[in-house]
């Protein structure tokens, strides 16, 4: 531990060990913000100082070759809970990565049946089996490992098994029961394969009861999101907005009343963003480089991606881009109704990548065919084409109906682009909206979910953008933002040092 740490956290003599265990993890399956965020947080936290280990599934689409995985324990035996002797146990291997730094060491889970055979990391039909199987695989190979953590930081329902095993099954037991758990929230909407939302009450889980087995019927209908709020210490949502909304009816996917119950352990911190690796001077994957001081060359960006999109090249044009899932979250049915009158009557262009459900992608596909020089899309996820339309576009879109954090708003602001956004979760904590009396804001606030409010907001940025001196400062505004992991990272290592001081009653 460094010691500038160790004298503002005296508590840690030692480094503080942490273990994250998720279903996704940046680099090594990359699939969405939680694997990202998994991968940026872990790194921050190393750099300050702590112990940072990494547990995940080893899927089959992760390169062994490329990562030069070692076998650390053979042959795992994870109890199933189930009766039968042969189905009483899965056996498992657990293999490691050490790789250079910064990136924190991984313990990789290895079983044939339900990682290795399967190609895709979700959408099974058994993976509450599969995630119940990496939440006591990873305290089983505790119990026989000599690294053992202070703290073990879940993410989202697939580990919600993890605490409540912790404070059920293994509570007597010498090692464990000292663990310390945080369940981080990234997306309460997701809870498993089984909707959750719409039970009968025969189906309704109320989480207090045993784990079922790994292979019954049961399990599958358990709510593992529920559980893991109930069975941790602490539960900790990436915005702080959002550790408040979840706490409503609106917000709440009807877990509000248990929230409620268990408020005070109830925390939020925003997500990061790894300012080293994004940075519009120096990324690789944009066509032209640039800061707040050569923000001409911005100008260059932007030619290029009305170029990538086929629609005609124009300084003057404001570009509106949207980045991001095609799902109701992300509030494209607020655009839906207003972007044939905004490309019509204004003098704009729209840009969107993303893939998701088919209702938006013939939305847009359609847009395009009709105004092939205003309207591109792209329906697939491209990380570098991300980057083109956050270093090239003038407004970037964020209507989210929810949004917990959200990244691409931290992207877009970082290379430039001034988002309009929904007043909710990560979205009200990051972005402010603009003053013209004062001068102030770094983007464009609506807070009702309806797409008068949305237009509103975006008439007011076209307007604000014909005034090319107030522009410059807005972006140099947004530019400015200070999103660091760094910033997260410490309020991290003081929610650790409260859950370790808490005395819990078990
Ligand atoms: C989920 C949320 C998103 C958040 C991300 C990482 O994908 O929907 O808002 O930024 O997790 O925490």
């Amino acid at each position: 531990m460094t010691d500038s740490i160790a004298k503002k956290f005296p508590l840690f003599k030692k480094p503080l060990k942490v273990l994250f265990v998720a279903a996704e993890v940046h680099p090594y399956a990359t699939i969405g913000g939680l694997g990202m965020v998994i991968f940026s947080l872990s790194r921050a936290l190393k750099k300050m100082g702590l112990d940072v280990r990494i547990f995940m599934p080893k899927y089959a689409l992760i390169d062994e070759k490329k990562y030069q995985l070692e076998m650390i324990l053979e042959g795992l035996k994870v109890p199933t809970g189930g009766e039968a002797e042969e189905k009483k146990f899965l056996i498992c291997n657990v293999k490691r990565y050490l790789p250079p730094n910064p990136d924190v060491p991984v313990y990789f889970l290895e079983n044939m049946e339900y990682y290795e055979k399967r190609s895709n990391v979700y959408g099974y039909s058994d993976d509450p089996t599969r995630f119940t199987l990496l939440s006591r695989g990873v305290l089983e190979f505790l119990r026989q490992s000599n690294w053992v953590p202070d703290i073990i930081n879940c993410a989202d329902w697939h580990t919600g098994a993890l605490p409540n095993y912790l404070k059920t099954v293994y509570n007597k037991d010498p090692v464990l029961s000292k663990i310390k758990t945080v369940f981080s929230i990234h997306n309460l909407s997701h809870q498993g394969v089984f909707d959750h939302r719409f039970v009968s009450e025969l189906d309704f889980d109320d989480g207090k009861s045993q784990i079922a087995p790994f292979f019954s019927e049961k399990l599958l209908k358990q709510n593992f999101m529920r559980r893991g709020i109930i069975y941790s210490d602490i539960v900790n949502t990436v915005s702080e907005t959002y550790s408040s909304e979840i706490l409503t009816k609106e917000y709440g996917e009807k877990l509000e009343d248990l929230l409620k119950e268990v408020r005070t352990k109830v925390f939020g911190i925003l997500n990061g963003l790894d300012y080293r690796e994004l940075n519009p001077a120096t990324d690789k994957s944009i066509p032209f480089n640039f800061d707040i001081s050569s923000l001409q060359k911005r100008i260059e960006n932007k030619i290029h991606l009305q170029k990538e999109f086929n629609l005609e090249p124009s300084p003057d044009t404001p570009v509106l881009g949207m980045v991001g899932r095609l799902s109701g979250q992300k509030g494209i049915d607020l655009l839906m109704p207003i972007l044939e009158t905004l490309v019509s009557e204004f003098n704009i262009q729209f840009v969107t990548i993303g893939a998701g459900e088919a209702k938006y992608r013939s939305f847009f596909e359609e847009m395009n065919k009709k105004f092939p020089k205003k309207v591109g899309c792209h329906l697939m996820f491209d990380l570098a084409l991300a980057r083109h339309i956050f270093a090239g576009c003038d407004l970037f879109l964020m209507p989210s109906k929810f949004e917990p954090c959200g990244i691409t708003q931290m992207e877009a602001m970082r290379y430039g682009a001034i988002p309009i956004v929904r007043k909710t979760g990560g979205l009200a904590d990051t972005v402010e909206d603009f003053d013209p009396k004062k001068n102030s804001g770094n983007g464009f606030v609506f807070e009702n979910f309806n797409s008068y409010a949305f237009f509103g907001a975006i008439i007011r940025a076209l307007e604000t953008y014909k005034h090319k001196k107030i522009w410059h400062g807005l972006t140099k505004r947004a530019m400015r933002a200070d999103f660091s992991w760094e910033v997260s990272a410490k309020k991290y290592l003081k929610l650790y040092k409260k859950v370790i001081s808490f005395h819990f009653k078990k």
